[in-house]
C-alpha cells in the first residue's frame, strides 16, 4: 500500500486549463436560471434517491441509450471503473487494456490488486487486434476495457478491430466513451449484439464535470451482479436534480459540444502549421501532439510561464514520447497557446 502513488493532478491557479479535458463553456443561461429554483427546493436534509431513477430516465432519453440495456450510476465514471475492477480482482485474474490508456485504469487495478496486462497500439495510436487477440488468448482476461476515442492519443479505433476484441474477450469488456460528444460514431448498438459488452459513459466532458456523474449500461444481470459494490447514496441529491434539469437542456450542451469540435479543427491546423509540431487526428475535445525530439518537457514548463496549463504526458509511454496533449479550449485559450507555442518555437 506504502508504494500506491494517487491520481496526480497539477495545480492551475490563474492559468488558462488546458490539461484536463474539461468544457471550456459556461453553463448555459437556460440551464443556470432552471438550477435556481430546482436545486433549492432538494430535500438535502434527506438522503437522495439511492436508484436515482428520475436521473436514469433523463440520461437514457437525452442519450438515447437501448431499451434493453439497464443503467449503473457512478459519482464520476472513474468510481464506475473502481466498482468494475474491484469486482473481478480475485487471484488470477486480469485486467486487458490497450496502451498508451487512461491512467485510471492502471491505478486502480493497482490499488484493487487486480493483475493489469497492457497491449500496445500501433505507432499509429491504431488498436493492434491481432496482438490484444493473443494477450486475451494468453491471459483469458475477467475484464477488457478499451476508450473509444482513446485517451491520451484521441484517436477512434477502427471498428472491426474493436469489434475483434470484443469478440475475442471471454469475460467482461468495457467500451469507455468518455468522448462520444465529440466523435462521429458511438458504440450503443453493439449492446444488444454483446451481452457481455458494457458500455461507460460520463457527463463530465459534455460540461458537468463537476457535478460527478457517469453512468454504466448493459445487460440487465450484470448490472445486477455490480449493484452489491455501489454504495447506496453514492449520487448526491444536488448532482441528481442539477444534472436531471441540465439532460432537460441537452441540445445546449451538444451545441457546446459542436463549438468544441470546430475549434478542434483550427486548433489543429494551426498547431501543424508550427515548425516541427505533429499533430494526430483526434475525435476527442484534446489533440495529442508531437513537438521537436527531447523538447516536450521545456515546451511545457515553458507553456505554464505563459500561463498556459497542458499536459505532459512525454515521459508516460514510449509510443507517447515527445508528445504534450493540449485540450480543445474557448476560442481565446486555443489562440493563446496557438501564439505561445508559436512563440516558443521560434516561428
Ligand atoms: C477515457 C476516460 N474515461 C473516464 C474518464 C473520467 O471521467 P469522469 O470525470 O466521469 O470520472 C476520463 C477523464 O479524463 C477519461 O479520459
Amino acid at each position: 500500500m506504502l508504494a500506491l502513488r494517487a491520481y496526480q493532478v497539477a495545480d492551475a491557479r490563474g492559468l488558462i486549463k488546458l490539461d484536463a479535458m474539461e468544457n471550456p463553456y459556461p453553463l448555459p443561461e437556460v440551464v443556470r436560471k432552471a438550477w435556481a429554483q430546482r436545486l433549492a427546493a432538494v430535500a438535502v436534509n434527506r438522503y437522495p434517491d439511492p436508484e436515482a431513477a428520475a436521473l436514469k430516465a433523463a440520461l437514457r432519453s437525452a442519450m438515447d441509450l437501448p431499451l434493453g440495456a439497464s443503467l449503473m450510476l457512478g459519482n464520476g465514471s472513474d468510481e464506475l471503473l473502481q466498482i468494475l475492477i474491484s469486482a473481478v480482482a480475485r487471484p488470477g485474474a486480469t485486467l486487458v487494456t490497450p496502451a498508451p490508456g487512461f491512467a485510471m485504469f492502471g491505478l486502480i487495478a493497482r490499488a484493487a490488486g487486480l493483475r493489469h496486462e497492457t497491449v500496445d497500439l500501433t505507432p499509429e495510436f491504431a488498436l493492434d487486434a491481432d496482438a490484444m487477440r493473443a494477450a486475451i488468448d494468453a491471459h483469458r482476461p475477467a475484464l477488457v476495457i478499451v476508450a473509444q476515442p482513446n485517451n491520451p492519443t484521441g484517436n477512434a479505433f477502427d471498428a472491426a478491430a474493436l469489434r475483434a476484441v470484443v469478440e475475442a474477450a471471454p469475460g467482461l469488456v468495457v467500451i469507455d466513451e468518455a468522448y462520444y460528444p465529440f466523435a462521429d460514431a458511438d458504440c450503443r448498438a453493439w449492446l444488444d449484439d454483446y451481452p457481455h459488452l458494457l458500455l461507460l459513459r460520463t457527463v463530465s466532458k459534455l460540461g458537468l464535470a463537476g457535478l460527478r456523474l457517469g453512468l454504466l449500461a448493459g445487460a440487465p444481470r450484470w448490472i445486477e451482479a455490480l449493484e452489491p459494490l455501489r454504495l447506496p447514496y453514492n449520487i448526491n441529491a444536488l448532482t441528481q436534480a442539477g444534472a436531471e434539469v441540465a439532460l432537460s437542456h441537452y441540445d445546449a450542451f451538444a451545441a457546446q459540444a459542436a463549438a468544441i469540435v470546430a475549434e478542434r479543427r483550427r486548433l489543429h491546423e494551426a498547431l501543424a502549421a508550427l515548425p516541427g509540431l505533429t499533430v494526430h487526428p483526434s475525435q476527442a475535445n484534446f489533440l495529442l501532439v508531437r513537438v521537436p525530439a527531447g523538447r516536450a518537457p521545456a515546451l511545457h514548463a515553458g507553456l505554464r510561464d505563459a500561463g498556459i496549463l497542458v499536459k505532459l504526458v512525454d515521459g508516460s509511454h514510449p509510443l507517447v514520447a515527445d508528445c504534450l496533449r493540449i485540450t480543445v479550449g474557448s476560442p481565446e485559450g486555443n489562440t493563446a497557446v496557438i501564439t505561445a507555442l508559436g512563440d516558443l518555437l521560434g516561428a
